[in-house]
């Protein structure tokens, strides 16, 4: 079921995902209708909370059905209004489709209100409700805390005779909430070192902040969040691939994508690094990899990503030593167990600068394998125009395009290593003992000259013997269907 969760499109961020051809394009539900969307949606979240926590408070939730149910109502209705529509067509399509996402909402709270009103015990925990239960579990509220209104909010509750039902912080997103609040879970010592690795969406790092890699991204939406946001249409032959493999040249931005994706989507994310998981934990590792495919597995929707994955899958050597054996037969195991298990949302992404040190059963189970490239010409004069906008945009077009024309080769991190000490340039020709006290006002703009000094001392990481082997591999055992 869609429902909620593809109603999380409060950020601009994730509306801008949602547009068909991923350009950025801010759509906003029209006022009204966002603010009594975002408390149906709020009411109906606190209902299903006090139901899973068991309460037995069946009145009160009762009503936050109802509230939520009438709140959502009402916005469907000013969403149908006329002469309130957006303008263009794209926009009606964004809005038409949330109205349907709350159409879709309102039918199942109301079938909950049925249920709660002829068995008032009954839980939502199975049958039919299951998936809306999930969907709307991770709906999270908007960013900006609504400050102005949680006392009216309060004060409606309070107004229908209820209790404020124990909730967590609503400007939190689902990763956030998982790190805040599952206190009453007798959790081993294995799952509290995991919970640490569950990534926060709130890292402020989203996909445009990842520059250039449009093809990781294309691949991302369309087999990580998509199918998240609407499992409905993700069935049957279109079963999204659970196995997603980032592979390419350092520092170009695997780690990076996938700590956007924990703000793009709405999934759990945790994050490994496989030497962690063999170093850290000597000795558990086996463990913690049992752990963290039932951690996930509780908490699907979610995203196990393991980064440099060549050091746990790679191909058996003499020296592998049995934990480590061990713990890779077992990460097999989670990840065939999250394959062939159709209900419950798992996915595995990997990263791996060195793809070809990974034996034939991992690539097996990666079925999609998403080269990252190193970035073209446009992608390198976007990254260099970003990272000089915290500078007041010093190069004048003409001059970044010429530092994006001189470091064909560069990884992004080359090009952030450049960019930071071309930002020196300035620093370096103020003489040491006038330092402490130079004011930052009087700090001569970063220029073209900076960067040409900096590329004697930054050179490129990845030589063109190296790239090439990325290429054959790509060629061989990439995901070339989009090239
Ligand atoms: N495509 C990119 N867009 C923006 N910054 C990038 C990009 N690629 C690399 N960087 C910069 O380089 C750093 C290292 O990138 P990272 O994602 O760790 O690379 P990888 O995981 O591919 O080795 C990032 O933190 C970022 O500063
Ligand atoms: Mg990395």
């Amino acid at each position: 079921m869609m429902t909620m969760m593809a109603t999380t499109t409060t950020t601009s961020r994730r509306m801008r995902m949602g547009s068909a051809d991923g350009a950025m394009k801010r759509w906003r539900l029209p006022e009204p209708v966002s603010e009594l969307r975002s408390d149906g949606f709020q009411f109906l979240h606190e209902a299903l909370f006090l139901e899973e926590q068991g309460s037995t408070e069946s009145q009160l939730i009762l009503s936050l059905y109802q509230l939520g149910s009438s709140n959502l109502e009402k916005a469907i209705q000013a969403c149908q209004a006329p002469n309130r529509g957006p303008t263009s067509s794209e926009e009606r399509d964004y809005v038409a489709q949330k109205c349907s996402e709350m159409v879709l909402s309102l039918e199942q709270a109301r079938q909950r209100v049925q249920a709660l009103s002829q068995s008032p015990v009954t839980r939502p925990k199975s049958g039919p409700t299951s998936s809306w239960e999930s969907s709307l579990r991770s709906y999270s509220y908007p960013e900006t805390p609504t400050k102005k209104k949680n006392p009216t909010h309060r004060a409606r509750i309070k107004a229908s005779g209820a209790q404020r039902p124990p909730m967590v912080s609503s400007s939190m997103t689902r990763n956030d909430r998982y790190h805040e609040d599952d206190r009453d879970e007798s959790r081993s010592s294995h799952e509290k070192s995991l919970k640490s690795s569950i990534v926060s969406g709130l890292s402020g790092i989203g996909f445009d902040d990842v520059i250039g890699q449009e093809k990781a991204k294309q691949s991302l939406r369309e087999s990580v969040i998509l199918p998240i946001l609407r499992p409905e249409l993700f069935h049957g032959l279109r079963t999204p691939t659970r196995g997603l493999l980032l592979f390419g040249p350092p520092g170009n931005g695997k780690t990076l994508l996938v700590k956007a994706l924990a703000s793009e989507t709405q999934a759990v994310l945790f994050s490994i690094t496989a030497a962690s998981l063999t170093s850290k934990y000597v000795g558990e590792g086996e463990k913690m990899m049992k752990t963290l495919f039932q951690m996930a597995a509780k908490r699907a929707p979610s995203i196990i990503f393991i980064d440099e994955i060549d050091s746990l899958l790679s191909e058996r050597k003499g020296d592998q030593n049995e934990a480590s054996l061990r713990m890779k037969t077992e990460f097999l195991a989670g990840f065939d167990g999250v394959q062939t298990c159709q209900d419950t949302h798992v996915l595995v992404i990997g990263a791996t600068n060195r793809p070809e040190q990974l034996d034939l059963a991992a690539l097996r189970r990666f079925s999609k394998r998403i080269f990252v490239e190193i970035p073209d010409f446009q992608a390198r004069f976007t990254l260099l125009s970003q990272l000089l906008s915290k500078h007041g945009d010093p190069l004048p077009k003409e001059d970044l395009a010429l530092v994006a024309k001189a470091t064909a080769g560069y990884s992004g991190s080359d090009l952030t290593n450049l960019a930071r000490d071309a930002a020196f340039g300035p620093i370096r020709d103020i003489p040491t003992s006038g330092i402490l006290q130079v004011d930052r006002r009087n700090l001569r703009a970063i220029n073209l000259n900076d960067f040409r000094n900096g590329l004697k001392r930054i050179r490129v990481s990845i030589t063109n013997d190296v790239l090439q082997r990325y290429h054959e591999w790509n060629a061989k055992f990439g995901d070339v269907s989009s090239q």
